[in-house]
């Protein structure tokens, strides 16, 4: 498994939980070494115990050099980040490709390469196009193994998925990924086998419908409230029709995270590269991008048209509970855009602080929601931590000046607040 972050160490460790022999390998020495140690490069939930386990079980090893790893190996897992250029919004896939060229040159006999990262349709081809260049003699099968994990669920998505999609092209492969996940298959998880630019779409088809399924019911919130109606239950009401399905129809303040965002905007740019640009995603993406700043502005007229000299306390700044992860968390563009209107934030994560002080670094960081409610003209939650769900309100009503709750996840009812003497602001519903 080449890349042990957060898509290369999940799968690594599971794989090698069904019984397989991995070696998860990475050029980052301190993350290894940490590995080796017990320490987790990132917060996952049961992810500790499960390397632990497969470590002393001896299916498990760390490793930074290739050379120590893949001639052995009849499958090597690419795994590596895929960030988004910041120039030209494409995946950059300079990680997967230097990867790929330095597994040419280590395969011995004949190897199964798997890209494992999110990459966009055709990345297979320029894979199989590196390795034989560099290597002419490499005896490679190239294949597209998308993988659907959830940050903060990811070892339950590996372990029992809805599907398992492989995209091959030399069908020698096909028993070699068959027999990779056959422990899976006593979950009942059906495997797909398709071709290698299906599979590397369907990847980003499914996370850019799972935006603009989210976006939608955003649009709807603000229907909601214009309207007079209540968007949980709007969710509801037509998420009971099985074709549409009542997962991910929680309005909040916007999509976040390493992978909706990235992979919307990849999608989009890969449609117009190939003149078949898809609107739909195009709206997602600019709708989504505005909609963290109009949050600001909902706090921001919910504390009586002004936050200038005004303290707000923001309770949750990761993208979603149960992650330490920060990248494009809404609370990012929150936070910035009320303290550019005269703000002072005190904020509070239940693990994300240490990644927050990177991108936030003009906050004041509290040791947990009392401390950070201390002094406030609004509280605001923008991450659903479980922690936020059974606040003592009565405490927090002592430490803030003015009682005002501003929920962007709807996990309070105004009446519950109001008892308290709080006024409530929420997303989509009249309380
Ligand atoms: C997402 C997909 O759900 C995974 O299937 C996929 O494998 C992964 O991206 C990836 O491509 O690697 P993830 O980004 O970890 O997983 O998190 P989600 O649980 O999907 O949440 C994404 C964002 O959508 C969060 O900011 C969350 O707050 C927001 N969201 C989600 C809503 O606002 N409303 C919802 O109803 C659901």
């Amino acid at each position: 498994m080449i890349g042990s972050g957060y898509v290369g160490l999940v799968s690594g460790v599971c794989l090698a939980e069904y019984g397989h022999d991995i070696v998860c390998m990475d050029k980052d020495v301190a993350k290894i070494e940490g590995l080796r140690a017990g320490k987790m490069p990132i917060f996952e939930p049961g992810l500790e115990e499960m390397v632990r386990d497969n470590v002393k079980a001896g299916r498990l090893r760390f490793s930074t050099d290739m050379a120590d790893c893949v001639p052995d190996c009849e499958v090597v897992f690419i795994g590596v980040g895929t960030p988004t250029n910041k120039e030209t919004g494409h995946a950059d896939l300079k990680y997967v490709y230097a990867v790929a060229e330095e597994i040419a040159r280590h395969v011995k006999d004949f190897t199964v390469v798997v890209t494992k990262s999110t990459v966009p349709v055709g990345t297979g081809d320029e894979v199989e196009r590196i390795i034989a260049r560099t290597n002419p003699k490499a005896d490679v099968a190239v294949v597209s193994n998308p993988e659907f994990l959830r940050e903060g669920a990811a070892i339950k998505d590996f372990m029992i998925p809805n599907r398992i999609v492989v995209g091959i092209e030399d069908q020698r492969a096909r028993p070699v990924m068959t027999e990779v996940y056959r422990p899976l298959f006593i979950n009942q998880a059906p495997l797909m086998i398709t071709t290698r630019r299906t599979s590397e779409l369907i990847k980003y088809a499914a996370n850019a419908f799972l935006a603009m399924k989210i976006t939608y019911i955003n649009e709807m919130a603000d229907l909601c409230e214009a309207v007079g109606a209540n968007v949980q239950e709007v969710a509801r009401g037509i998420g009971l029709d099985n074709r549409i399905g009542t997962k991910f129809l929680h309005a909040g303040p916007g999509y976040g995270g390493s992978c909706f965002p990235k992979d919307t905007l990849a999608l989009v740019k890969t449609a117009q590269e190939y003149h078949a640009p898809i609107q739909l995603v195009e709206a997602t993406v600019a709708v989504n991008e505005s909609r963290k700043a109009k949050m600001a502005h909902k706090v921001i007229k919910a504390a009586g048209g002004t936050v200038a000299g005004k303290t707000i306390a923001v309770l949750g700044l990761t993208f979603k509970p149960e992650t330490d992860d920060m990248r494009d968390s809404p609370a990012i563009v929150i936070i910035e855009e009320l303290v550019k209107a005269g703000a002072t934030i005190r904020g509070y994560d239940p693990e994300g602080m240490e990644n927050a002080r990177h991108v936030l670094p003009l906050i004041t960081y509290c040791d947990g929601p009392y401390q950070a409610a201390e002094g406030a003209d609004a509280v605001v939650i923008v991450t659903e931590w479980n922690e936020f769900r059974a606040l003592d309100l009565k405490r927090i009503k002592v430490a803030v000046k003015t009682p005002l709750l501003v929920d962007l996840r709807n996990i309070y009812r105004k009446d519950e607040v109001a008892r308290h003497g709080f006024r409530y602001i929420c997303v989509g519903r009249p309380g």
